[in-house]
């Protein structure tokens, strides 16, 4: 049996002990090891401790006391010599740290090339002094067809192959309804574009249900198609190069009178109709044209839906497909590249 001077003097001794062991250990799996062997519930500690409940009862107290002051002084001399192992370990790391070393770089995103040519055309036409509007992709009946001179049962909503919400709600099919929504709320002078998504009952090589289109109308006394020609050419020696040739045909659109189609000389021959190899060129068909919108003088009947006096005012206006614009001016022959996510494709737009 031990007696309380015995027990205390084991204790006292323990803190050396410790001492001594914890000099031997460099990694802290070694310091953990030593610490099990102290302060474990099997440890050194615990064993001199096992003898508490032999000593008479006035002498516990004391011993417990200081047992608890040893207990804490080993774990102080414990924290100390792991925190200089890992301030050692910290150090030899720095010393072998490679400062030559590339850095990693982080993947940059891009704009996919829809954004990037929506944003290109957005810039010019606000540098013409145009605003840019908004609007519903899910829009009505009369926005989308019956103020842009399209009642019911005209034959040109056929060429628009419609998704239907319900019999008068749509998902729009142009862009135009902006025209529409815009003279509603503003007087003229006013020139806006609107870009955004459309959708179609069409899916093959060269449609998908849903593309971008932009929208653009000046609406002003004295507009005439001399105006919508000046800036219809400027657009496109801006957007593609200021080589092209622009030429207008006579076309034909219910919100438009007269109307035209635009082409302009074939991006990828430069008009020669010939391909690099001397073949036939596959983008223009050997024509030497490629037509890239569609426009013309706002029809009266427009000016009379949104109540502005047809006699007093003109105006032009124009739609045109981004996907296809961007196909011109980056050499894009299939129109599915355009919504694949093929990261491959993407990445060649950075
Ligand atoms: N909205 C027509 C379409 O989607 C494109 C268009 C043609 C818009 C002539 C116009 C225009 O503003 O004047 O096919």
């Amino acid at each position: 049996m031990n007696s309380a001077a015995e027990i205390s003097k084991s204790l006292k001794s323990l803190v050396q002990e410790f001492e001594k062991a914890l000099d031997q250990a460099s990694l802290l799996q070694e310091v953990e090891e030593v610490r099990v062997a102290f302060l474990g519930r099997k440890g050194r500690l615990a064993e001199i401790m096992s003898s508490l409940p032999s000593l008479p009862v006035e002498e516990r107290p004391g011993i417990g006391r200081l047992a608890n002051e040893v207990k804490a002084e080993l774990n102080r001399i414990l924290d100390e010599k792991s925190r200089d192992i890992q301030n050692r370990l910290r150090h030899e790391d720095m010393s072998s740290f490679d400062h030559t070393m590339p850095g990693r770089i982080p993947d940059s995103g891009s704009f996919h090339p829809v954004t990037r040519v929506i944003n290109d055309i957005c810039r010019i036409f606000v540098g013409l002094g145009f605003d840019i509007v908004t609007g519903p992709e899910v829009e009505t009946d009369f926005y989308n067809f019956e103020a842009l001179n399209l009642p019911p049962g005209h034959p040109a909503r056929d060429m628009q192959d419609t998704l239907y919400i319900s019999e008068s709600v749509v998902l729009r099919t142009h862009t135009s309804p902006l025209q529409v929504r815009t003279m509603l709320k503003a007087r003229p002078p006013l020139a806006a574009i609107a870009p955004g998504k459309v959708y179609r009952r069409d899916s093959d090589l060269t449609h998908t249900p849903m593309f971008h289109q932009i929208e653009g109308f000046l609406v002003d006394t004295d507009v005439s198609m001399a105006d919508l020609r000046g800036t219809l050419t400027a657009f496109a020696h801006e957007i593609f190069d200021p080589q092209v040739k622009v030429r207008f045909r006579p076309s034909f659109f219910p919100f438009t009178e007269p109307s035209a189609e635009v082409d302009i000389s074939c991006v990828m021959c430069m008009g020669s109709g010939r391909s690099d190899q001397g073949g036939p060129c596959r983008v223009c068909k050997e024509t030497g044209w490629v037509e890239i919108l569609g426009c013309g003088m706002i029809d009266p009947a427009v000016f009379e839906k949104v109540g502005y006096d047809p006699e007093k005012y003109t105006g032009f206006a124009f739609g045109l497909g981004v996907e296809r614009v961007a196909m011109l001016k980056y050499g894009i022959g299939d129109l599915r590249m355009f919504f694949e996510n093929d990261l491959r494709f993407l990445n060649q737009f950075v």
